[in-house]
């Protein structure tokens, strides 16, 4: 049997179905694998499943002569060397679909957690404060923005995105979207307009981040388009940290150029950023956009899927570069 070696465990149901396939071996402790340990590890393995904490790239897989695939525990691949795995024949595949509900009912549980201060609100309630202070209910108590009837402008239009939209119309939003491609379907299905990424910034009141991280997207969020938001806007960043330059962030939260920000992801992680974590304004979590039981047990089911097909010979259910197919055909002989 081929062997897989997977840098994390994972949920149970991918590496049961692995193990009917594939000799699985799983890095058992929850810290990252040293890379000197993966590229060992690595030397005579078949496929290999990835986190996107994982730098995938020239190196690896110099150190892995017998590595054909490549399934990444997540959408995004930024974290994977695509041309450089492509120009060697190794397939890449990630995990669509199963964590785009999970993920933009986080997008929104950052906007309403963001919005309605909820995080301050519950820090004031369980420290005793609201106690100690003896105001049981006043008109001036925690203001924050409203939500029902605003506008939503959405920086990437894609699965997640649109996810993202769909629930905005729940909440009677107007709908601005800015994306690589125009989707004349969904505009019509959801009543999004789209719109340059400069108008989509100064008219919204809440701009959710769901590209991908690429060169182009690297900083697209720096302080000529934070200076462009409203004041009462709110950031909500579920892509990927790199998308937005947290320095001039900081100065936009604290200098009042914006409202507030609900923020998912850094621009290295694990993260730590003192100013930034000490205002009140913003709403932070340690990357879990897709931290559901279901989403990340459907993304092991999907990574178990990719590399059965492969094993049997077949185009990867979600292959990333398609371009490989012309290099190699699937399988492991
Ligand atoms: P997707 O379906 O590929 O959507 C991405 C969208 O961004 C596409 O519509 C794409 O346009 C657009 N785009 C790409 N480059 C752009 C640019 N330079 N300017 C404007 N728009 C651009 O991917 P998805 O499944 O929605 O996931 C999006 C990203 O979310 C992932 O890549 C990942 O980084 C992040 N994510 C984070 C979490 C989390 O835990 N926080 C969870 C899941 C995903 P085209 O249609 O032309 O390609
Ligand atoms: C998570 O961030 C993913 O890209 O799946
Ligand atoms: C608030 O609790 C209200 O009844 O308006």
């Amino acid at each position: 049997m081929p062997k897989v070696f997977i840098t994390r465990r994972i949920p149970e149901n991918g590496i049961r179905l692995l193990m009917e396939h594939f000799e699985v071996e799983v890095w058992e402790d929850e810290h990252e694998i040293p890379r000197e340990v993966l590229l060992e590890k690595i030397r005579d393995v078949d496929a290999l499943v990835t986190m996107l904490s994982e730098r995938i790239d020239a190196e690896i897989f110099d150190a892995a002569p017998r590595l054909k695939i490549v399934a990444n525990y997540a959408v995004g691949y930024d974290n994977i060397d695509v041309e450089e795995a492509t120009r060697r024949g190794i397939y890449v595949t990630n995990t669509p679909d199963v964590l785009t509900n999970a993920t933009a009912d986080f997008a929104w549980t950052l906007l309403l957690a963001t919005a309605r201060r909820l995080v301050e609100a519950d820090r004031f309630t369980r420290s005793g404060e609201w106690k100690r202070r003896g105001v049981a209910w006043h008109p001036l108590m925690f203001l924050g923005h409203d939500v029902y009837g605003k506008t939503m402008g959405i920086v990437g239009f894609g699965r997640i995105g649109q996810a993202v939209a769909r629930r905005a119309k729940g909440f009677g939003m107007r709908i601005l979207y800015n994306s690589r491609t125009r989707r004349p379907g969904v505009e019509k299905e959801l009543g999004a307009e789209f719109k340059p990424l400069d108008g989509l910034l100064s008219e919204s009141d809440f701009v959710v981040l769901a590209v991908p991280l690429t060169k182009e997207t690297y900083h697209m969020i720096g302080e000529r388009e934070l200076k462009l938001m409203k004041p009462t806007a709110i950031l909500v960043n579920i892509a990927r940290g790199k998308v937005v330059d947290t320095e001039a962030l900081v100065r936009a939260l604290k200098e009042g150029w914006i409202a507030g920000a609900g923020l998912d992801v850094y621009e290295e992680e694990p993260y730590y950023h003192e100013e930034l974590f000490s205002l009140d304004n913003v709403v932070l979590a340690p990357h879990i956009g897709s931290a559901t039981h279901g989403a990340r047990e459907g993304m092991a089911e999907l990574v178990a899927r990719n590399l059965i097909a492969f094993k049997n010979g077949e185009v990867p259910p979600t292959l990333v570069n398609r371009e490989v197919l012309s290099i190699r055909k699937p399988g492991f002989e």
